[in-house]
């Protein structure tokens, strides 16, 4: 009998073929909204493995009760929604889909500085309303990028693709703060690994590339954003859990920072009053950082071919905890 995976949102139809092609029965949730967790649940106790993203919650009660699942597999780069700790006592191996979305993300992270700069969301918004004036002599000022200071967190395969354009396009210096140095990065670039508190008071612009953890939580908050300096720009492409949000909010009004370009918010979506989307020196997205027809088709290959690789040699070529295998 066929194996049966879970997808557990509607995702790229390669992800199906691939899955089909091989020989599984997919039994895919075809609705636009997440399925919810009760039934993932329901439906994943007659499945023999599951395909899943980050809108899904992974967590322990899940996991406790799935625990029947041979793989999962998560159509993204970042995995904070699984836990992860308790898969791995489970013997769970756990799959995502890194690198295949490197380009695009770094692409959102460049947009959104240079959209915060000089105000774009908000302009377009103005015309949207039909307040179209007059080409102003003196106002809508904004920031020029040109031989500023980029500060990195996470300097990773995202980070890097970022600080590469940041350099190529306006000579910017590079900083960055990580756990491990990355050479490779101050060979190609001159980046300079430098503690927190130097990264966040020397930059002018702070772009946010680590993974949401117990350590990057809420790591922006309120006295963070006051030794940030006041022209600085905040961008986030990575997690909106790494920033406090109302904090933000307050760090805007005060002057703390000059502005904010975010690809992630937290929750997921905003809500409509909040006031970070009527701010002029905002700009925010509704995390399409890996949304390109090319990345997504190259994640779903992935995802899929972690499950395929899975059940036939016993290898997961993208694998979170490779201490299960
Ligand atoms: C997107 O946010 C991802 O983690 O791939
Ligand atoms: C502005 O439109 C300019 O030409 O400087």
């Amino acid at each position: 009998t066929k194996k049966k995976v879970l997808l557990t949102r509607i995702f790229p139809k390669l992800a199906t073929q691939l899955l089909e092609d091989a020989g599984y029965e997919v039994i895919a949730w075809d609705k636009e909204q997440p399925m919810p967790y009760g039934q993932m649940i329901e439906a994943a106790q007659s499945c023999n493995a599951l395909f899943c993203t980050l809108t899904d919650k992974i967590d322990s009660t899940f996991l406790n009760a799935c625990s029947h699942l041979d793989i999962i597999t998560q159509y993204a780069v970042g995995y904070d929604n699984i836990d992860v700790e308790q898969a791995t006592k489970l013997g769970i191996p756990i799959g995502y889909a890194p690198n295949a979305m490197t380009e695009a993300t770094a692409d959102i992270a460049f947009g959104l500085m240079i959209a915060t700069a000089r105000k774009m969301f908000f302009m377009n918004q103005k015309i949207k309303n039909g307040k179209w004036g007059y080409f102003d002599p003196v106002g809508h000022l904004g920031l020029e990028l040109k031989d500023k200071t980029l500060g990195i967190l996470g300097l990773g395969r995202i980070g890097m693709a970022m600080a590469q354009r940041c350099k190529g396009a306006y000579n910017m210096e590079i900083l960055y703060h990580n756990r491990t140095a990355n050479p490779n990065a101050e060979d190609q670039i001159e980046a300079k690994l430098v503690d927190f508190d130097t990264l966040i008071s020397q930059s002018d612009v702070i772009s946010v590339h680590c993974a949401l953890t117990p350590s990057t939580q809420g790591i922006f908050n309120k006295s963070v954003f006051e030794k940030m300096k006041p022209t600085s720009l905040f961008i986030n492409t990575a997690r909106g859990g790494v920033h406090n949000e109302k904090d933000l909010i307050d760090a805007l009004n005060n002057g703390n920072i000059w502005g904010a370009g975010l690809d992630v918010t937290n929750p997921e979506p905003m809500k409509p009053n909040n006031p970070l989307l009527t701010m002029e020196n905002v700009c925010v997205l509704p995390h399409i950082g890996s949304a390109t027809i090319t990345a997504r088709e190259e994640m779903a290959k992935m995802a899929a071919t972690n499950i395929i690789s899975f059940y036939e040699k016993g290898e997961v070529p993208f694998i979170v905890n490779p201490e299960v295998l």
